[in-house]
């Protein structure tokens, strides 16, 4: 499998996380503010909420149900409710595209 054309670089809104599919698989694709692309597993460990509907804050996605906030670097949540990670993707750019292999988990 290789990586996937998730969206489009310039879709993606600073601070903002956008949903999308791959081979079933909901992803949360954030551009945070230093510019860089993350893309973690969309649906929280604590519900079933797509935490692309939740804030991004520094380098973390905070579900809002309950305020677990999630690193966008290793998908481990900081704080409670939420105690298991959600899966952390390999993004690459190409020109516009963002891509994303659901297969590959970012080693962190
Ligand atoms: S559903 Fe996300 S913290 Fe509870």
């Amino acid at each position: 499998m290789t990586a996937q054309r998730a969206c489009a670089l310039s879709e993606l809104e600073q601070d903002t996380a956008l949903r999308v599919e791959l081979d079933g698989v909901a992803i949360a694709v954030v551009l945070d503010g230093n510019g860089e692309v993350h893309a973690i597993g969309d649906t929280c460990t604590h519900g079933d909420i797509s935490l692309a509907e939740g804030f991004v804050e520094d380098d973390t996605l905070e579900c809002w149900a309950h305020g677990s906030a999630f690193s966008l670097r290793t998908g481990k949540p900081l704080n409670l409710p939420a105690y298991e990670p959600v899966p952390v993707f390999e993004v690459t750019i190409d020109g516009d595209d963002v891509l994303i292999d659901t297969n590959v988990k970012k080693e962190v």
